[in-house]
């Protein structure tokens, strides 16, 4: 059987970047379902479809091509994309994209799909309680509010994308609100998910907390 190590957790909570780490040191193939939702966001804006227009997305999704390499270079339709889904517009909307029920089952079958055969690390949203919930390694990782928006101002600098922190913070405020009350797919720690607080801990902290479970037996 392969191994599935599933991360849940909000916006800025630190797993992609911990996820990414132990990745390489384990061997595991990273799958950061985000990006994948995050395609469908910017296919939505690539084809100027309003945001309420559920029935034009899901005919887009349905259509539309998406494939992570090994690298974490994110492709839609056959194009790069990997920083093109990381936009302040691209943000603002993929929260109320990826609540649309239809949208979330196509997701799901894919990123099970991206998953088949390999031993992988994948984080998300609903990882832990929807698209493998018998994963063996299950971990929620949380952390306050202003750091989380303080970790992703960062991040944005170093990648070059300018989004003021107030813009962020309420950003998150808004995603953590709807990612947490969607009908399908909400983001809730799984019973029999470990939580890990991350606010107080550098991310070599969370990362070998992690490694010691996932490499312990
Ligand atoms: O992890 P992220 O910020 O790149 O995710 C972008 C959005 O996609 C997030 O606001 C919620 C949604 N998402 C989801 O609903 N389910 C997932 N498994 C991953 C992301």
């Amino acid at each position: 059987m392969n191994k599935i190590v599933a991360i849940d957790g909000p916006a800025g909570s630190g797993k992609g970047t911990i996820a990414s780490v132990i990745a390489d040191r384990c061997h595991l193939v990273n799958i950061d379902t985000g990006a994948t939702y995050r395609c469908l966001a910017l296919a939505t804006l690539k084809n100027n479809i309003e945001i309420t227009n559920q029935k034009e997305i899901i005919k887009l999704c349905s259509k539309i091509k998406i494939d992570i390499d090994a690298e974490n270079k994110v492709y839609l339709n056959g194009e790069e994309v990997t920083e093109a889904i990381r936009s302040e517009d691209v943000t603002k909307i993929v929260s109320n994209i990826s609540s649309i029920p239809e949208v979330r089952n196509i997701m799901v079958a894919l990123q099970r799909k991206m998953a088949e055969g390999k031993d992988v690390i994948m984080e998300g949203r609903d990882i832990t309680t929807v698209v493998f919930p018998n994963a063996q390694y299950k971990f929620y990782l949380d952390a306050d509010l202003n750091e989380r928006a303080k970790r992703r101002y960062k991040q944005n600098q170093e990648k070059g994308i300018t989004m003021s922190f107030e813009d962020i913070l309420d950003n998150i405020k808004k995603r953590d609100y709807n990612d947490m009350h969607k009908k399908v797919g909400a983001l809730i720690k799984a019973e029999d998910a470990i939580y890990i607080d991350t606010t107080n801990m550098t991310i070599e902290q969370v990362v070998l907390k992690i490694i010691k479970i996932i490499e312990g037996d």
